[in-house]
């Protein structure tokens, strides 16, 4: 039963920290393409929800809140007992001794089943779009994105080095990620969502700004109308000092993470880019950044 798939580091080998390899175009690791067949074999079902972002983009809170309003009340002892990567299996990893993410989502016991992904659009299974699902992009601004995942880098095993921070910017401005390219992310999906009409594409920033209006329309999107109590529940359980409270929902349980070295919820702020970018790193990144993200209609918010 997927409710026992707990594991304690105790339980688990470290796993060494991967190189990038190159991926039909996009740099990658191991623990995200050995498991390749099965991933793009992945049969959706029509009431799938699936959760696409580049990695550290608001995964985890846009995947708390839809957990919260389909689940918080239908089944709260799984809020208290299943840790949230469980309750939305990450569709693509592939970690040696745990559970690869295909495995949890076709066990997944729930209607509907809510995944997750940080495929770049071009890689999702294909059963995704025949079943015509319902799929939530959330992306983040590029400075605050490259920010958390240098720290997410330091922290987690599964993560190739990042170096310092300076070489990581400089690898983040060349799509030398896992999952690539963020400018390509961020852009395929925003193409994609001009011709396929069930992608809600949000963004962090405004979820930050208004938590409630981005929950609304989170919730017309899927169809769901949840009672005024009912909403202000899972504004209050996401908000990011309860999240960071929250066993299950703040990554403390998973042994490849050394939340002493950073820990996953980390600051959730808008503008961190800050404390990190020297003048010179900014004005490179701003260049860079024209140069790149050339279609007008894909707006990011560096401040709120
Ligand atoms: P920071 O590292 O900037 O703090 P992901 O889930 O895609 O890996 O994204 C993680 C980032 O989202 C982290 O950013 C984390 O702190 C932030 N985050 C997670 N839950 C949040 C919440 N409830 N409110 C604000 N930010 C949140």
């Amino acid at each position: 039963m997927i409710y026992l798939l707990q594991h304690t580091p105790k339980q688990m080998e470290m796993p060494p920290r991967p190189s990038l390899l190159d991926f039909h175009g996009v740099s990658m690791t191991k623990y995200f393409i050995d498991n390749w067949d099965n991933v793009q074999n992945f049969k959706a079902r029509p009431d799938d929800i699936l959760i696409a972002t580049y990695p550290k983009a608001g995964t985890t809170w846009v995947c708390y809140i839809l957990d919260l309003l389909y689940f918080g009340q239908t089944c709260p002892e799984r809020q208290a007992s299943v840790p949230l990567h469980e309750r939305v299996p990450f569709l693509e990893i592939t970690i040696p001794s745990q559970p690869a993410g295909t495995d949890l989502a076709d066990q997944l016991p729930t209607t509907p089943r809510l995944i997750k992904t940080h495929l770049p659009v071009q890689f999702i299974p294909k059963s995704f779009w025949e079943q015509n699902c319902r799929v939530i992009y959330v992306a983040r601004n590029a400075k605050d994105n490259a920010v958390s995942y240098f720290h997410f880098g330091r922290m987690n095993n599964v993560q190739p080095e990042p170096g310092d921070w300076s070489t990581f910017l400089q690898n983040f401005m060349e799509g030398k990620m896992v999952f690539g390219s963020w400018y390509d992310h961020v852009n395929g999906w925003w193409e994609k969502k001009q011709t396929y009409s069930k992608l809600h594409y949000m963004f962090y920033e405004d979820l930050i700004e208004d938590t409630g209006r981005e929950i609304d329309r989170l919730c017309y999107f899927v169809g769901l109308s949840p009672s005024a109590e009912e909403k202000e529940r899972v504004t209050t359980g996401t908000k990011f000092d309860n999240m960071k409270q929250d066993k299950m929902a703040n990554y403390s349980t998973v042994p490849v993470m050394n939340h002493k070295v950073s820990p996953f919820m980390r600051k959730g702020k808008v503008g961190d880019w800050k404390n990190h970018f020297t003048v010179a790193q900014n004005g490179e990144f701003d260049e860079d950044y024209r140069q790149k993200m050339k279609n007008p209609s894909l707006r990011f918010r560096t401040e709120v």
